[in-house]
């Protein structure tokens, strides 16, 4: 019979036969499938796992804390912490198209991400959070975005110069599967339970070019809408949802004086498959709650506005 214990129990054996005493390497993104992934493989397999965790600096508040606190901290995974937000942010620069931002990010993670692999000794074996559906959706070679960017990451297998065998022990689970044994591992159901983010970042939820100022206004703006959506009881209510920084300057008035600062759009969504979404019909006060606060507690943010459109004609991120 089906049941968390025996997915749990039956991973952790073909993981222990596949890996034996071998070194295992795991990029560690801090979501879903690969902190399960990070979970399962402590359990089976201890002090044989290393997680290196790129910390791109477009990454959300304080997340790359939560995860060193607790994969490093509490579970007593050994992760290694690369902290590459200038490396990112520098060959950002000036770049403000979407597909320019995406390649260039994509390119600078991978880059990282084999450098600190190349500083371990004798690693045999790299971890992927490979979901059933990933599998299913590279074989049919779709051409979402999100697909491109995960078979890149997650299936497409190694560079030549990293001969590693592949461990993917999720690869036959779906997501609602993921998510139960995430908690049965002992994963905090808030980050089990986390919307979608994407392999970019805020780098796609700032429009245009890319400044550490702006994503630092973002990062204080997003997690003011979070706990607010948290706090009213929407965050499982929407499937995913975030704020994004636009570039354009509007006026504004405070006790001080005038303003002229840019603008924070809000944006939640309700979809099964991402494919479609419908915008979230969000109680006017708890829009009223979140707007006052953004422009009252995040400085340079001059007015705030909520994305009413739905997918298609718009997209889900707005770049
Ligand atoms: P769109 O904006 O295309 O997004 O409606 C659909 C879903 O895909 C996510 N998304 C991405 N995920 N890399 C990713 O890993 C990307 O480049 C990317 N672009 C969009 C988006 O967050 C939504 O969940």
């Amino acid at each position: 019979a089906w049941t968390s214990g025996n997915i749990i129990d039956d991973a952790i054996a073909r993981v222990r036969a596949q890996v034996g005493t071998g070194k295992v390497l795991l990029g560690l993104s801090g979501g879903v499938d690969s902190s399960v992934v990070a979970a399962l493989l402590h359990k089976a397999i201890g002090p044989q796992l290393t997680c290196v965790f790129v910390d791109t600096g477009l990454l959300r508040l304080h997340e790359g804390d939560a995860v060193m606190e607790l994969f490093a901290n509490n579970l007593g995974v050994k992760v290694i912490r690369a902290n590459a937000e200038e490396r990112f942010l520098s060959q950002l620069e000036g770049v403000s198209d979407p597909e320019a931002k995406r390649k260039i990010i994509g390119k600078a993670f991978i880059d990282v991400f084999e450098e600190e692999a190349g500083k371990l000794k004798d690693v045999d074996f790299l971890a992927q959070g490979t979901i059933y559906p990933d599998v299913i959706e590279s074989a049919g070679a779709k051409t979402g975005k999100a697909h491109v960017i995960k078979s890149h990451h997650n299936v497409g297998g190694l560079p030549a110069h990293m001969r590693m065998q592949l461990v993917e022990p999720l690869r036959e689970l779906f997501k609602d599967e993921v998510r139960t044994i995430g908690v049965e591992l002992g994963l905090p159901r808030e980050m089990v339970y986390r919307h979608p983010f994407p392999g970019p970042g805020l780098g796609v939820r700032i429009l245009g070019a890319v400044t550490k100022a702006s994503a630092d206004t973002l990062r204080k703006a997003d997690h003011i809408f979070m706990e607010e959506l948290r706090r009213s009881g929407w965050y499982d209510k929407t499937s995913q949802a975030f704020a994004v920084f636009l570039p354009v300057k509007s006026v504004g008035v405070t006790g001080d004086g005038r303003r002229y600062e840019p603008v924070i759009a809000l944006r939640a969504v309700q979809t099964i498959d991402f494919m479609t979404a419908h915008w979230a019909h969000l109680p006017y006060d708890l829009l009223d709650v979140c707007s006052r606060r953004i422009v009252n507690e995040v400085a340079g943010v001059s007015r705030v506005v909520y994305d009413i459109s739905g997918k298609p004609p718009a997209t889900i991120e707005w770049e």
